[in-house]
């Protein structure tokens, strides 16, 4: 970890806290840098191998370098990297999403999943002519102002910011809810009603460590806010084309009114979407009076990768992925319980988490209660014996295609090691 330790010394004096994305400090004993990465597998300046249970944190759904991206942008960039004009494949990539995500819709790309859900927000405001926005306590929707709120004493209840520099003035706009808890949306819903834009949820909570839905809440959520004319958004940074082809809405049958995509469409370059029916988008200029623009919305790289990835997708589908995850959710489960403790393993898919501790894990708090420290030290003797899993217990474990069952193996032998020295400190 030498060659690690020397750039994050020269790092911690031209970044704040070292790094460019809070996160990625979190890892013990201090950040590895990466060589290069390929297939599930991630390679450090230190000249170590990990197996890769983070993959950019969700978007590389096909793993490192895949050789059929790698192709594209190849191609890609033999024709130039930005045209400040439109290009073939941005007309392609949308025909593609909307094909599994919603039929007879549109599309606007941005460049980030946090652009994505400033825009849908600001979307549902011009759309309804209402001021407020529902979200979630754990829930995480990106880095703008409107959506770094968090709950007060109880959720429920009108957001105080999150993060220095958020005004109490923005943050008051965003209503709390908890997650899973249908009874703070009504409370928000009788009280305010009439002034809500919109609900943002992740329909599979991914920054809360992961935490599924309850049956019936997501329908709740449709029911309450068409009855009392509010927009559904379900930001599917995380879940889109990684739960199914067609995200959360197709793998839980509930239809949202707006959908944010991000992550997995980019094919591990930057990107985020904004998906709805014609009636909303046609609100989005220049069609309509909403404003959003980049110098980089649908980057002719990223359009690229994505559309490649996509599919790749269609021709194989997403079950090795999720196959490999039960393995390690299962084996996550299988030892913990060997060892005597007591815990929650949630798994949709190819996401998963643990909670080492007492009781189901069904919203913030929960997740909030389960043993930190422990996990934490699960994830330092992990990196030991080389896998990488998230540095916090709020955020998923991921696979990928690049996934089978040799690295489900390695992650099995990894984890009984790690985690007996783990709960001994
Ligand atoms: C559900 C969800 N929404 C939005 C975002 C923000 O995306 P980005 O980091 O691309 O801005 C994230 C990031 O992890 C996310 O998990």
């Amino acid at each position: 970890m030498e060659a690690s330790r020397r750039l994050y010394e020269r790092a911690l004096k031209v970044f704040p806290g070292g790094v460019n994305s809070p996160v990625r400090a979190l890892v013990e004993p201090h950040p590895f840098y990466v060589e290069r990465g390929e297939g599930a597998y991630l390679y450090t300046v230190d000249g170590r191998r990990l197996l890769d249970m983070v993959l950019g944190y969700g978007p590389l759904i096909l793993g490192h370098r895949h050789p059929k991206v790698l192709e594209a942008l190849r191609e890609a960039l033999d024709r130039g990297w930005l045209y400040g004009a439109p290009a073939e494949a941005e007309v392609r990539l949308a025909e593609k999403i909307l094909s599994h995500v919603k039929p007879g819709g549109m599309v606007r790309f941005v460049n980030s999943g946090t652009e994505a859900t400033m825009t849908a927000i600001r979307l549902a405001r011009g759309y309804t002519g209402r001021r407020l926005v529902v979200k979630f306590d754990g829930c995480y929707h990106g880095s703008h102002d409107g959506v770094l709120v968090a709950a007060g004493s109880a959720a429920g209840e009108l957001g105080i910011p999150a993060s220095e520099g958020v005004p109490g003035e923005v943050a008051r706009l965003t209503l709390v809810a908890r997650y899973n808890d249908l009874e703070s949306v009504y409370t928000l819903f009788q009280k305010y009603g009439d002034d809500i834009a919109a609900v943002i949820v992740e329909p599979v909570a991914a920054n809360m460590g992961v935490v599924p839905p309850r049956r019936g809440f997501l329908e709740g959520l449709r029911k309450v806010t068409r009855e009392y004319g509010a927009l559904l958004i379900f930001d599917e940074v995380v879940t889109g084309f990684r739960l199914s082809l067609g995200g959360a809405q197709e793998y839980y049958g509930v239809d949202a009114d707006i959908v944010t995509l991000g992550k997995v469409i980019g094919g591990g370059l930057p990107v985020g979407a904004v998906v709805a029916g014609r009636r909303v988008m046609e609100r989005l200029a220049p069609s309509g009076k909403v404003f959003n623009a980049g110098t980089f919305n649908a980057h002719p790289l990223t359009m690229a990768a994505g559309l490649v990835t996509l599919e790749v997708l269609e021709s194989e589908g997403l079950s090795r992925a999720s196959e490999s995850m039960k393995a390690v959710a299962e084996v996550l489960g299988e030892e913990a319980g060997r060892l005597g403790l007591e815990y929650t393993v949630n798994r949709v898919e190819s996401m998963a988490q643990i909670f080492f501790g007492k009781g189901e894990v069904w919203n913030a708090d929960d997740a909030r209660a389960s043993d930190h420290r422990l996990y934490k030290a699960l994830h330092r003797e992990m990196l030991r014996e080389g896998v990488f899993i998230a540095p916090s217990q709020m955020e998923s474990l991921f696979t990928s295609t690049a996934h089978g069952p040799a690295e489900a193996e390695l992650f099995a032998e990894a984890y009984r090691r790690a985690l007996r020295r783990a709960i001994r400190g």
